[in-house]
């Protein structure tokens, strides 16, 4: 199956700081593929560099087969490319059904936004009740999903989870995953950056471990829940995970 975004020696970084060493991954259509990796690896930089938001200093990026390599933000959202970026970004006094809205800025979306409004609503069923509340007052777990709802309203065909689950207790990241697996089973492919590496792996279809700005290990997501390398660095006693 081709893929709907290759990566490819990516390169980036901030001014001549250097993150990204040759990064190389792809995503094929319908799959949800997770990339996880201490703090500091390079995660947000590469999702920052796929959807446009930071400038590549070498490599490529392609997505559904055309080069779209520091294309611009909008142009990424133009073509069904979409990032709901770390720590959600809401406007606190704006209502929940308002900053959906947000989400419908290209022709695209815009020709499909009643249609996405009915598919968030039934995905988030608490965002429809609470749609005329503000955001600053919503829970940390009803932000994140007004969060991923906005994407959503852009229409994509690849979104983009930048820590859906920072700071959310394990019963709302239960739910929250529920709704991304329910996200791709209406079609939209997903990559996922999550901390927690243990539970993302329950669920997605395909893991890369990104140390120091480039991919160390990578497989199914079985194959890594039992590779001794990534539980020993990831579960066990002293893990990551278990001091983070
Ligand atoms: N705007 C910025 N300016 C300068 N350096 C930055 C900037 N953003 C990130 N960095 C640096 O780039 C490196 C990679 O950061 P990045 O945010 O991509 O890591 P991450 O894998 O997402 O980590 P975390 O799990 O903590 O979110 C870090 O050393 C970080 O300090
Ligand atoms: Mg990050």
């Amino acid at each position: 199956m081709p893929s709907l975004l290759e990566v490819n020696g990516l390169h980036a970084g901030y001014g001549l700081f250097s993150v990204l060493h040759g990064l190389a991954f792809d995503v094929k259509e319908r799959e949800i593929v997770a990339l996880v990796g201490s703090n500091g690896a390079g995660k947000t930089t590469t999702m920052r560099a796929i959807s446009g938001l930071i400038q590549s200093t070498g490599g490529s990026i392609h997505f559904n087969g055309e080069e779209t390599t520091n294309l611009t933000p909008s142009q990424m959202v133009a073509r069904g490319l979409v990032c709901v970026p770390e720590g959600r970004q809401l406007f606190p006094e704006m209502t929940v059904r308002d900053t959906l809205l947000v989400g419908v800025s290209t022709p695209r979306a815009r020709d499909r936004r009643d249609q996405s409004l009915k598919t968030v609503y039934k995905l988030f069923p608490k965002l429809n009740e609470r749609s005329g509340q503000l955001c600053g007052t919503l829970s940390g777990g009803e932000q994140q999903m007004v969060a991923i709802g906005r994407g959503l309203m852009s229409a994509p065909q690849l979104l983009l989870l930048d820590e859906p689950s920072l700071g959310l207790a394990p019963t709302i990241v239960k739910q929250l995953f529920q709704a991304i697996t329910d996200i791709r089973d209406q079609g939209v492919t997903v990559l996922i950056v999550e901390q927690n590496v243990r539970s993302v792996l329950s669920f997605v279809d395909r893991a890369y471990v990104i140390e120091n700005g480039s991919v160390e290990l990578s497989g199914s997501a079985e194959e890594l829940i039992n590779n001794p390398d990534v539980v020993n660095a990831y579960f066990g006693i002293g893990s990551k995970e278990s001091v983070s």
